[in-house]
């Protein structure tokens, strides 16, 4: 076998160099480098890849394949971001800050899968079993037919996987937690979480059970020991929320058997997580009603939809100053620039004021797009008259005053339409080939060129 050499990997993007140094050439993070092993490639590699190969079967693309073999969790809005139920064979990650509620959901799923007559496995690394009995006496699943262990050594796991002959569900509470000992590194870096991974993946198609992998995630918002696994699992989710609030999100990043934009809403109560099927009334309790100076923009985080509500507030300036401009979440040269095109060219007095700008929620939006929303909300502060609070704004706002297209309408208008929005002021199509969003059923579409239809 070939000798191991050392090399360093950066702890965010799996790029690795082979030496250490303070900064991740790849991804720019400051000492994210670890030493791992790995196996290095010698002289003869090439020799070994090649020859002794059986020849690929290739097969027409058209026929017939039946969809793959499902088991629904029971809890609709779970079923929905998998596309419908946990795929036979297939891995899904589960990531999210830590105390956001992971185990907590996939406690409920497992128990909901075992009482329908599925072998269940719960494999934690990070609790021992009294602690799992104890959550689920407080979550009412204390009588679950679901099969608990505490364990985090990978070979002890992958023995036990491979005599498992009907489990229908195995979830790892975290991979971070479980480690092999073919690698020196530490539980938790790149190369232990990637071959773990790797390993358990390969035993969940052979044994043809659905996989759940946890994983923690960084500071930074990414998956700690990282992109790797997104690559290597069939779905990727997200549990996100914020603590202070008791909504929880579940996204789909990642889907090789649904769509990607779906979410599910969860609220947090005692009993554990409850589903929400009416997302826009948990949504749209936090907009406190019909106020002048709030609009809800429908952004996007990455390519994820996401929709925040934007309020502004005119107070007159106090001894004829100068007016202040105050932004929270938002640019505020780009602020300024908004308010000179309602000026001169929509028209819009915002007079002698000082004019605050907060995207609620703490988020922080960089996108051009949320122009329009902002100026929705500007014109609703300074008309004090409360824009329609069924709709969502979108679309960038140039010097002209015209109204800019952006990208993924269509996810935007989707994601609106599954929080119960039901109309949408965007951009007018332009000629350039361009077509018309196709809206969601049940939302109402208004395309407006410039920024004068919207004071309109
Ligand atoms: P937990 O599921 O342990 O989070 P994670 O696995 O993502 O780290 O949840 C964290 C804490 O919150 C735990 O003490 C239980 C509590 N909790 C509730 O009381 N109700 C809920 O609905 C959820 C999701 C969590
Ligand atoms: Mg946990």
């Amino acid at each position: 076998m070939a000798k191991a050499s050392p090399k360093f990997v950066c702890q965010a993007c799996g790029a690795t160099a082979p030496k250490w140094q303070g900064r991740c050439d790849a991804c720019g993070g400051w000492n994210t480098l670890v030493e791992e092993t790995a196996e290095s490639r010698g002289p003869g590699v090439a020799a070994k890849l090649a020859g002794g190969g059986r020849r690929v079967e290739f097969v027409a693309l058209r026929g017939t394949s039946a969809p793959p073999p499902r088991t629904r969790s029971g809890m609709a809005e779970l079923d929905r971001v998998l596309g419908g139920g946990f795929v036979a064979g297939s891995a899904v990650l589960v990531g999210g800050d830590p105390g956001i509620g992971k185990s907590t959901i996939l406690l409920q799923a497992a128990a909901r899968v075992s009482v329908a007559g599925g072998r269940v496995l719960y494999i934690s690394g990070e609790e021992a079993v009294e602690q799992i009995r104890l959550r689920a006496l407080r979550l009412g699943l204390a009588d679950a037919p679901l099969a608990l262990a505490a364990a985090s050594a990978l070979r002890d796991i992958a023995a036990s996987l491979e005599d498992e002959a009907d489990a229908t569900l195995v979830v790892i509470d975290s991979i971070q937690t479980v480690w092999t000992d073919a690698l020196d590194s530490a539980p938790g870096t790149v190369g232990q979480v990637r071959a773990c991974a790797a390993e358990l993946i390969r035993l969940a198609k052979s044994r043809g059970f659905a996989l759940v992998l946890v994983g923690h995630v960084t500071k930074e918002g990414a998956l700690a020991g990282p992109r790797v696994l997104e690559h290597m699992v069939d779905a990727t989710l997200y549990f996100e929320g914020d603590r202070g609030h008791q909504f929880r999100i579940l996204r789909a990043v990642k889907n090789r058997f649904g769509a990607t934009d779906e979410i599910g809403v969860f609220e947090m109560t005692e009993e554990g997580l409850v589903e929400v099927p009416n997302p826009s009334a948990l949504f749209l309790a936090e907009r406190r009603g019909n106020i002048a100076g709030s609009a809800v923009f429908a952004g996007l985080e990455g390519t994820r939809p996401v929709l925040m509500e934007v309020q502004a507030l005119l107070s007159p300036t106090p001894g004829g100053g100068t007016p202040r401009r105050q932004v929270v979440g938002w640019d505020s040269a780009r602020l300024s620039m908004l308010m000179a095109v309602l000026e001169s060219r929509c028209g819009v007095s915002l007079g002698q004021n000082d004019v605050y700008l907060n995207i609620a929620g703490g988020l922080r939006v960089n996108e051009p797009a949320a122009d329009l929303a902002v100026a929705a909300a500007l014109v609703s502060a300074a008309t004090d008259r409360p824009t329609s609070s069924g709709a969502v704004y979108f679309g960038e706002v140039g010097l002209s005053g015209e109204v800019r297209q952006v990208s993924q309408a269509e996810a935007r208008l989707r994601e609106a339409a599954k929080l119960g929005f039901t109309a949408a002021v965007l951009p007018r199509r332009v000629a350039r080939g361009g077509r018309t969003p196709q809206a969601p059923e049940g939302v109402t579409v208004r395309e407006i060129g410039h920024l004068a239809d919207l004071v309109a």
